[in-house]
């Protein structure tokens, strides 16, 4: 029986449209209005923020929250923001994943595509972001849905900061890693083993023995 939680996929290389994708997204400005939730869910984040002077991190796509945590306790100076669109594995953070004494992150449910706009109109500018296991959309056709398809991923650049994605399917990284030498970004891009896991998808990965792998780029510093 064909174990579910490794990829399959239609796409056994680079997408054959990303790069006029990605340049025709780093060219073109997405404007979706925002919906009311995603206005006061940012006013929360301001609200925290107004209380700290440090450095921000954001943990995009953060599921339970197990991240945001240990990311909150070897940052300790930083205000570390999860969000994660999904209420049910938000609510699993505080019975399962809090973490007694440490308290410099913040969970917020909220959407991506509205969250990253909005801190971007904001000025904010990160230290670092965590993008931990995305959905990778596997198949072909749906390949605008990646982050680095989206037209989200100008608003991604404009963040700034070390950005690092993780995932179990090389493909998506490589691509990550294509699309940022489009905008003139390098990346290091390498297999890694999690000593230890620091996500539920990290550990369920790891533990069936599948390789893992992390991009990692400066989005301050730009190739010559
Ligand atoms: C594969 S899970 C990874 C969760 C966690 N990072 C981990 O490694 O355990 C992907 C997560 O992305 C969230 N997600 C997908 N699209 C999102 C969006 N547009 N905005 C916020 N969260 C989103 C899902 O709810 C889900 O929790």
């Amino acid at each position: 029986m064909p174990d579910s939680r490794i990829i399959t996929s239609n796409q056994q290389q680079l997408h054959h449209n990303l790069e006029p994708v990605v340049r025709r997204h780093l060219n073109t400005r997405f404007q979706r209005p925002y919906p009311d939730y995603s206005l006061e869910v940012f006013a929360q984040a301001k609200q925290r923020l107004s209380q700290h002077q440090g450095e921000i991190i954001l943990d995009s796509f953060c599921g339970v929250g197990e991240s945001t945590v240990n990311l909150a306790r070897q940052y300790p100076n930083a205000l570390v923001i999860g969000i994660d669109k999904s209420v049910a594995r938000l609510n699993k953070h505080d019975d399962h994943y809090r973490q007694s004494g440490i308290d410099n992150y913040l969970l917020l449910r909220a959407d991506v595509d509205d969250f990253w706009r909005l801190a971007v109109e904001d000025g904010w500018h990160l230290a670092r972001h965590c993008l931990f296991y995305p959905n990778p959309w596997p198949k072909s056709c749906h390949f605008k849905r990646r982050i680095h398809g989206s037209p989200l991923f100008a608003t991604l650049l404009a963040l700034g900061g070390e950005v690092e994605v993780r995932s179990n399917w090389p493909i998506y990284l490589q691509e990550f890693a294509a699309a940022l030498a489009i905008a003139g970004h390098s990346a290091t891009l390498e297999e890694f083993t999690p000593k230890p896991s620091i996500t539920p998808f990290e550990r369920k990965y790891h533990e069936s023995g599948q390789p893992l792998w992390q991009c990692v780029s400066q989005l301050d510093k730009f190739l010559s």
